[in-house]
């Protein structure tokens, strides 16, 4: 864990995590046993991580913000219902207007969302550089989520300390 980017998202992304919105995010279980609070986090954590290892220069603030963010749907996906039926195509536009409705967003933390999902969703290109690093890091963070957070003891435990986010 790198303690500088930690930092960063612990004191400019504090405004947005105890907001009422993502807190009620840990309700809902994202990719294994990782909340979408969680997976929020770690997807801000890793394009963070990213830009700085591959000195990129980003707008670090609207970055952090739009990524943790990106995944503001405020719904359990897991839960059938028919008015998210088309969840992996329609969430990041039901997440930007939820964020645009309880958050002032600036462009780039509205591309960010907005464009997430691209390559799934084809028209949707994401426009600068943060919302490409974002996209990247969420398919590595899922990706990563899938495979190895399941639920067993020992990962549990593990994940639990890695993001022990509040
Ligand atoms: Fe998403
Ligand atoms: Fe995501």
């Amino acid at each position: 864990m790198d303690k500088e980017i930690y930092n960063l998202i612990r004191n400019h992304g504090k405004e947005l995590m105890q907001s009422e919105g993502m807190q009620s995010q840990k309700e809902h279980m994202q990719h294994g046993t990782i909340s979408v609070y969680q997976h929020c986090f770690a997807v801000a954590y890793t394009s963070l991580y990213l830009a700085k290892c591959l000195h990129i220069a980003v707008d670090q603030e609207q970055m952090l913000r739009g990524a943790l963010l990106h995944d503001y749907f405020l719904y359990d996906w897991h839960v059938p219902d028919e008015s998210h039926k088309w969840h992996g195509y329609s969430h990041a536009a039901v997440a930007l207007e939820n964020a645009a409705r309880d958050f002032e967003l600036q462009k780039i933390e509205k591309d960010i969302i907005e464009k997430h999902m691209f390559p799934l969703n084809l028209t949707k290109i994401p426009k600068y550089r943060e919302s490409v690093l974002v996209c990247i890091a969420d398919k590595i963070c899922a990706t990563r989520e899938t495979l190895f957070c399941r639920n067993n003891k020992k990962q549990k435990h593990r994940e639990g300390i890695r993001w022990n986010v509040e």
